[in-house]
């Protein structure tokens, strides 16, 4: 039996189509909350921290997130380089799903325009289109990808039975999966996609990583959950540890998973996106770690 390591290891680097990618991604689903002239300062302060993922989604702002990066895009033309860019289709209010192979390339297409590129890194399927075949949806995606139009492809709050047969009529690899993922939403823990993720290289983007800010205000926006009373004061104890913030320990306890999850924070603030790279100092021990998925859970591990 081994003691393990004192302290999780949270590696700062991880791979994505061929690419060193930071261990933090910058997500833009928020961005349209300031305006654009802040946005400069954001993506310089993500890149800053090694966020050189930058996720959006045709959805975001309908539309209006990828125009704002798109307009950043075209001002400094040096950026494209620098980021991995990640966008999504699928999500067509108020229907609310279409991921028939029309509208997946159709959509792409639309957010290439916005975007102000000819191709973005990874394109992912937003959400899982019950009326649409696993067939069809490898369709479009290969036919993305063929096209030159993304260089890869992934998907998002898939199940892991959803990846599999996306997969299954695929020749060439899903990339990335983006579930929600947090200290205070756990599933992907448990329903797979984590162990999945490990197995086929694919890596996992966490959204809402702060549960959308609830583990930095300590404030859940369902009151009946009464679960994120415990786990934030856990988080603070092992914040204080540690002379850091519940923030950080949040960001950390994703980071120390071995899938390699990268969380993706969606501060508005550049300050917040810089003190973000605190996670990385976090010293967390073995026990730390399932205190805050016994806290999450209300129960102790079987
Ligand atoms: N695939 C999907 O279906 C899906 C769904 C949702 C999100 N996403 C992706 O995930 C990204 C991140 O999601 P998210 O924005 O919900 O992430 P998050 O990091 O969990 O939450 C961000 C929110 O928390 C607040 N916050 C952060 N630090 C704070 C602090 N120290 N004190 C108070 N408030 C704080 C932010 O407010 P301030 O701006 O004021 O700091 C912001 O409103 C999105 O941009 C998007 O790219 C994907």
């Amino acid at each position: 039996m081994s003691d393990g390591p004192e302290h999780l290891t949270l590696a700062r680097h991880g791979y994505l189509v061929g690419r060193e990618v930071g261990r933090l991604a910058y997500g833009c689903w928020r961005l349209p909350e300031t305006p654009q002239e802040a946005l400069a300062g954001k993506i310089d302060a993500a890149l800053e921290v090694g966020a050189n993922i930058i996720d959006t989604a045709a959805v975001y702002g309908a539309g209006e997130a990828e125009r704002m990066l798109g307009a950043l895009l075209a001002e400094r033309s040096s950026l494209r380089d620098e980021i991995v860019l990640v966008t999504k289709g699928g999500i067509t209010p108020p229907v609310p799903y279409d991921s028939t192979k029309r509208h997946l390339i159709a959509s792409c297409e639309a957010s290439l325009t916005r975007l102000n590129c000819e191709a973005v890194d990874v394109f992912l399927i937003h959400r899982p289109d019950f009326l649409t075949g696993a067939a069809e949806v490898a369709e479009a995606v290969a036919e993305i990808v063929a096209s030159g139009k993304a260089r890869s492809v992934g998907v998002s709050n898939y199940t892991l039975e959803q990846t599999r047969a996306l997969q299954s009529f695929l020749d060439i690899p899903l990339v990335v999966t983006q579930p929600e993922f947090s200290a205070l939403h756990t599933d992907p823990l448990d329903d797979g996609t984590l162990d999945y993720a490990q197995g086929a290289s694919i890596l996992p983007l966490a959204w809402s990583p702060l549960a959308g800010g609830s583990l930095a205000t300590g404030r859940v926006p369902d009151r009946a959950d009464l679960r994120a009373t415990g786990l934030v004061a856990v988080l603070e104890r092992i914040a204080k540890d540690n002379g850091s913030t519940r923030e950080c320990v949040a960001l950390a306890w994703l980071l120390a998973h071995p899938a390699g999850v990268v969380p993706i924070i969606g501060t508005q603030s550049p300050e917040r996106i810089r003190a973000a790279a605190g996670a990385f100092e976090i010293k967390m021990s073995r026990r730390d770690w399932y205190e805050i998925l016994e806290a999450s859970r209300g129960a102790p591990m079987p």
